[in-house]
């Protein structure tokens, strides 16, 4: 693979070449437009090579198989299965649904707040905006910083006696979710109201939720081999589900579903999370792009690049592999990204403009979904998705201008259309399982584990210890400092 020549044609020339549109990918009303892409029909086949040359048919068999291939922490990966029919026939599951239903119809209860924070906040939080069209339970509220100003300003337009929080935390352990837990409760007491009434747990270690004093019919539990990135399938969407109702949620649930038989069916030449995985492996170890932009053109779906974000870096942000070696080139890129056509106007002047290259994904719903049926609401979406196309033919094409070198646009930037006809919660299900399984094929060629996070626990530690101050020798002299002016 390393000695493939690049020797491509600028994109202008590739797009229009014949049978371009073999690189035009479908999935039920999904479509997935390879064409702007640096590829032929060689590069990609090299690229399939690749993945059967690596064993990638054997790894998703054994993800879907419950084999552990969380190495590191010897677990097996099992967030699909919360997406199987039988799951849905299980105990947790109706448990779930009964809370949610009785929430929606308790007219006691205006306001629904998460706390939680990364995969116990970003995956609920976008897709309850995502789904904003669908939204017919109690107003939903999702506090993540440990910045008292979040939850104070959530809780400014909450009204204590109608307000239930729900605790998200896979762990239970993370201070910046439990401190403001305690924040919570100081409010809830300070207004006569009985923390324990107005407070559910959603964790995959049910006894430290007991021992904070939830009461253990509202805790909803999860397996501790769902990652916390990968959790939003799980009661970690029960804000969602109240939000939206089961009814919508299952749709979301099997939207997904449907994604994952794709993944674990389709041949690799038409398996499109293969493909867009092994995309990010071609732009990010053989031209050297480390960046990756994502840019949704669908205000509902604003939160998309941040839980993205989370779910590709957090995964894939790694430097040894899977077996604990040092790796002898980068994995995952940056992945960074806003909503269109904002975006237009902020950075896509560097993406046009700049020396560097940085590849995006555009996504974008081909009709709107809950609208004025009105024809100038619906040509304004058109005027979206509009936008979305030109951007990316301009950055494919570019023009010359020669006499005028501050316009002109060298063009030959890659882009990839990923469009869907209506953001309904099944096709919101089924693009976030994309994205998820992106991830994994793209980490499992990188040889990195895309399913711990050891990463993180050192800033964790260091911020406990200042906290403590039990052991402030090693810091240095200027955390020692700040400390100080920070006060008591
Ligand atoms: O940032 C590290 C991390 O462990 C994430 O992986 C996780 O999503 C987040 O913290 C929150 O963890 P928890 O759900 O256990 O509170």
């Amino acid at each position: 693979m390393t000695q493939i020549a690049i020797a491509l044609h600028h994109l202008r020339t590739l797009i229009h070449q014949d049978g371009r549109d073999d690189l035009c990918f479908h999935f039920e009303d999904l479509t997935v437009d390879c064409t702007r892409q640096p590829l032929t029909q060689d590069i990609l086949q090299r690229l399939l090579t690749l993945a059967e040359t690596k064993s990638l048919a054997d790894f998703i068999k054994a993800m879907f198989a419950g084999k552990a291939i969380n190495l590191s922490e010897d677990r097996p990966v099992s967030h699909c299965r919360l997406r199987t029919p039988d799951y849905r026939q299980s105990q947790t599951y109706q448990k779930l649904t009964n809370f949610a239903a009785d929430v929606r119809a308790n007219q006691n209860i205006k306001s629904i707040v998460n706390l939680g924070i990364g995969g116990s906040d970003l995956g609920p939080a976008m897709v309850t905006a995502g789904l904003a069209g669908f939204h017919d339970g109690p107003a939903v509220h999702y506090v993540g910083n440990v910045d008292p100003h979040a939850l104070y300003d959530i809780l400014a337009q909450c009204n204590p006696r109608s307000t239930l929080f729900i605790i998200t935390s896979k762990t239970f352990t993370t201070s910046e979710t439990l401190v403001n837990v305690g924040l919570a409760k100081g409010w809830l007491q300070q207004n006569g109201v009985a923390p324990d009434a107005a407070m559910v747990a959603v964790t995959a270690y049910q006894k430290r939720a007991v021992d904070w004093g939830i009461d253990p019919a509202r805790i909803f539990d999860f397996d501790e081999a769902v990652g916390g990135r990968y959790s939003l399938w799980s009661a970690v969407g029960l804000s969602v589900m109240i939000a939206i109702g089961s009814t919508a949620f299952n749709q979301l649930l099997k939207g997904a579903h449907a994604m994952d038989n794709h993944f674990e069916t389709a041949p690799f030449a038409s398996n499109i999370p293969v493909i867009m995985g092994l995309l990010r492996v071609w732009h990010r170890s053989y031209l050297g792009q480390m960046a990756y932009g994502i840019m949704p053109y669908d205000q509902r779906l604003a939160r998309l690049p941040a839980w993205a974000q989370q779910l590709e870096m957090e995964s894939n942000g790694k430097s040894v592999t899977r077996h604990g070696k040092p790796l002898d080139r980068p994995a995952g890129p940056l992945i960074w990204g806003e909503v269109g056509v904002n975006s237009q106007h902020s950075f896509f002047q560097w993406l046009h403009h700049s020396v560097d290259i940085v590849p995006i994904d555009i996504l974008i719903a081909r009709k709107p979904v809950n609208l004025l049926d009105d024809a100038a609401w619906q040509a304004s979406h058109k005027t979206l998705a509009i936008n979305a196309v030109a951007q990316a033919e301009a950055l494919a094409v570019g023009v010359e201008q020669a006499a005028a070198p501050h316009r002109h646009f060298p063009g030959n930037r890659p882009s990839l259309m990923v469009s869907w006809e209506a953001t309904t919660p099944y096709a919101l299900g089924r693009l976030l399982a994309l994205y998820e399984h992106i991830t994994i094929v793209s980490g499992f060629v990188w040889d990195v584990n895309s399913f711990d996070q050891w990463g993180v626990e050192l800033g964790k530690k260091m911020a406990h210890d200042l906290a403590s101050k039990s052991d402030l020798d090693g810091f240095s002299p200027a955390a020692k400092a700040f400390l100080n002016r920070l006060g008591d």
